[in-house]
């Protein structure tokens, strides 16, 4: 008797175990087939359109494609807190917004421009004393005692324009004031926004104010500024309108900006001529600064400054200076450079006057050969 209970209990614990393991197969398979379906699906659904939202409105959004065009549309409802500036994908036929591309919420800036901590400092500028004096009133003033303003009850220029002949010092002076006031600097480049970034440009300039403001204070420094805002004859080319709708980024960049707010904005260039007259009115780059060639006294300092860590012998200043009459700042430094050359050449460790006054002429032949060049090039 005993021995067919222990039969029966063994054959039943038997199926018990068979059970679950079937049990545990059936599970995963499940899993496959669940998996499978999911990987069909997959291949049914067409690919959705990337697209970027340009506004919202109400619960509808207007999305522009990648060619230029614009469509309203509708939202999914499970997509929120969308804003302009988003990536999102849009089903291909009716364009409605199923989701929202996170990771291209925001395309490196960072990658794209220069941010910096400059470390010039003003001694390390010559000449130049009354433009010093007023960038530090429109921009360090502001920065570094904002009450000032508030108590007095005037707004300071949101930003300044530098221009003037090339090599005279507006880098220098944009990095000095971000130095002093302990700014973010943040450089672009109008020529580069324009080539390198073909179709972002609009979308970098924002990107570059919001990280500007993200990481204030901070000076956000717009060289080359006539190449993004130039007065143009025609716009019909898609790259001219490309550079417009930069451009009217950035203006509107300008206009949503407060003036006492730690974001300041310094923008250079060699010819105001061109610049398109929306981007100087009244609120916007209003202020602007005329950066000369140095006088004979700037020239003086500039000289002293690039030669200070030069070990100079039997040297004439004064004519130097006087073979220096009508250069830029950045060839006197050119010219003390070349000079140390000189004397490394004949093996010397300090700099005599005569390699001074060679280093002129080579500078100057330089100057009149780059001039003859763009002569030919441009008539
Ligand atoms: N006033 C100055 N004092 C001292 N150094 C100067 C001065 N001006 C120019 N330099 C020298 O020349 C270099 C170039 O100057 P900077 O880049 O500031 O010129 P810029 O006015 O911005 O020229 P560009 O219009 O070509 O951009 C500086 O790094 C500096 O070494
Ligand atoms: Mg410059």
């Amino acid at each position: 008797m005993g021995t067919k209970s222990d039969e029966l209990e063994k054959a039943m614990y038997g199926y018990t175990t068979n059970i679950s393991s079937l049990e545990e197969e059936n599970r995963i398979l499940r899993n496959t087939i669940e998996h499978l379906k999911n990987e069909m699906a997959k291949f049914h659904t067409p690919p959705f359109l990337i697209c970027e939202v340009r506004d919202l409105i109400d619960d509808k959004a207007i999305l522009s494609l990648k060619n230029g065009n614009e469509f309203f549309v509708n939202i999914s409802s499970n997509v929120n807190k969308l804003k302009p500036g988003d990536f999102v994908l849009a089903h291909q036929k009716n364009l409605v917004i199923v989701d929202k591309v996170h990771s291209m919420k925001k395309f490196n800036v960072e990658k794209f421009v220069i941010i910096d901590k400059p470390i010039v400092s003003w001694k390390d500028i010559g000449g130049l004393a009354a433009e010093r004096e007023e960038i530090k009133e429109v921009i360090e003033l502001p920065l570094l005692k904002p009450e000032l303003f508030e108590k007095v009850g005037i707004k300071p220029p949101k930003g300044i324009l530098l221009h003037g002949p090339p090599g005279t010092g507006k880098t220098l002076l944009a990095k000095a004031v971000a130095a002093s006031t302990n700014s973010t600097f943040i450089e672009i480049v109008g020529s580069e926004l324009v080539q390198k970034f073909i179709g972002e440009g609009a979308k970098l300039v924002r990107e570059i104010f919001e990280l500007a403001r993200e990481k204030a204070p901070s000076i956000v420094f717009i060289d080359e500024l006539d190449a993004l805002a130039s007065q143009r004859m025609d716009i019909g080319t898609s790259g001219e309108r490309e550079v417009q709708r930069t451009f009217m980024q950035l203006l509107a960049e300008l206009d949503g900006f407060k003036e006492l707010g730690n974001v300041k904005i310094i923008a250079a260039t060699n010819r105001r001529d061109i610049l398109d007259p929306a981007v100087i009115r009244p609120g916007r780059l209003d202020r602007q600064i005329y950066i000369d060639l140095p006088d004979t006294k700037g020239l003086q300092q500039i000289f002293k400054i690039h030669t200070r860590d030069m070990s100079l012998k039997k040297v004439n200043r004064n004519t130097i200076i006087h073979e220096m009459e009508g250069l830029s700042g950045a060839e006197v430094r050119a010219i003390c450079t070349e000079a140390g050359y000189f004397a490394i050449r004949e093996d010397r460790s300090h700099v005599v006057h005569d390699d001074f006054i060679s280093a002129v002429e080579k500078v100057k032949d330089k100057t009149k050969e780059d001039a003859t060049d763009f002569v030919k090039m441009f008539g």
